[in-house]
């Protein structure tokens, strides 16, 4: 009898620690107009990708962590004040997030941002430090998959659609190929021409009704991004030199 509870007050122990361990979600403070001009959609989704940590924006009350003119230098307006994140947790996501921001891909993130077509924040002043060797957690049997049946009416993937794929549009072995592909890979839903035919669950608004889709919308969850992008991490990279330039 006793010894069955004090086992059982062990194994509660050891899931409680488990518990402990496992990642917490953290809040962030931003304006409301970075959430507005969507900020938080640019940014958050990205760092998630990364690290599978969930940061919630909030416009009001007690966070986490603050974007404001308060704490570490993260980035600025291009025309015009220093934003700082303040951290206000002992939890080590929040730590991580401060250094994803400095880090290049964040301080990509943050660049490639734009309203109205026009870029908003630079990350001049803030310095870089070097990430950590990158993971990927996505199951690649699915991403392979995927791939080929969102992206492979366009893009050549592999061996499987070799003669696939539309003329001048890169293929999967080529982009693997750039510096920076993994970031490509992961928001490859805001560069052009996905955008209007792409919708990613969650992150990007729905298309507008008013516009005709020419395109077969592709629709897809950023845990099947994760997966494609695991699945392109084994593919081996082709080096092309520079772009071949048509016309
Ligand atoms: C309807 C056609 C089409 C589909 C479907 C499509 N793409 Fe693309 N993609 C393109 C074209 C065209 C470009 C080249 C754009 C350019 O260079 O301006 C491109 C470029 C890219 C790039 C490089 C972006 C950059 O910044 O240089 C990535 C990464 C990419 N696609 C990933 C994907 C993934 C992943 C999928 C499937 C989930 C997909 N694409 C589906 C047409 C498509």
């Amino acid at each position: 009898m006793g010894g069955a509870s004090i086992r059982f007050l062990g194994t509660a122990m050891v899931l409680l620690s488990l518990a402990s361990t496992a990642k917490a979600d953290v809040t962030l403070l931003m304006s409301d107009e970075m959430l507005a001009a969507g900020f938080d959609k640019q940014l958050l989704p990205r760092f998630k990708f990364k690290h599978r940590i969930t940061v919630t924006p909030v416009t009001n009350g007690k966070a986490d962590m603050a974007f404001g003119d308060a704490g570490n230098r993260v980035f600025q307006e291009i025309d015009g004040s220093e934003v700082r994140l303040d951290i206000r947790t002992e939890s080590e996501e929040a730590r991580r997030f401060l250094d994803w921001l400095r880090s290049a891909p964040g301080k990509a993130a943050i660049e490639s941002f734009e309203r109205d077509g026009q870029p908003v924040y630079t990350t001049d002043s803030a310095t870089v430090v070097a990430e950590k060797t990158e993971t990927f957690d996505g199951d690649k049997a699915i991403g392979a998959r995927l791939a080929i049946v969102h992206c492979g009416r366009c893009h050549v993937v592999d061996d499987r659609n070799r003669m696939g794929g539309i003329g001048s549009t890169p293929s999967f072995a080529a982009l693997r190929g750039r510096e920076n592909w993994s970031d490509l890979f992961r928001a490859f839903w805001s560069e052009n021409p996905h955008p209007s035919f792409t919708q990613v669950d969650g992150v990007t608004e729905p298309f507008d009704p008013n516009k005709a889709v020419h395109v077969a919308p592709v629709e897809i969850t950023l845990h099947e991004i994760e997966a494609i992008t695991a699945f392109v991490a084994t593919l081996k990279p082709r080096e092309l030199g520079r772009p071949v330039q048509s016309n």
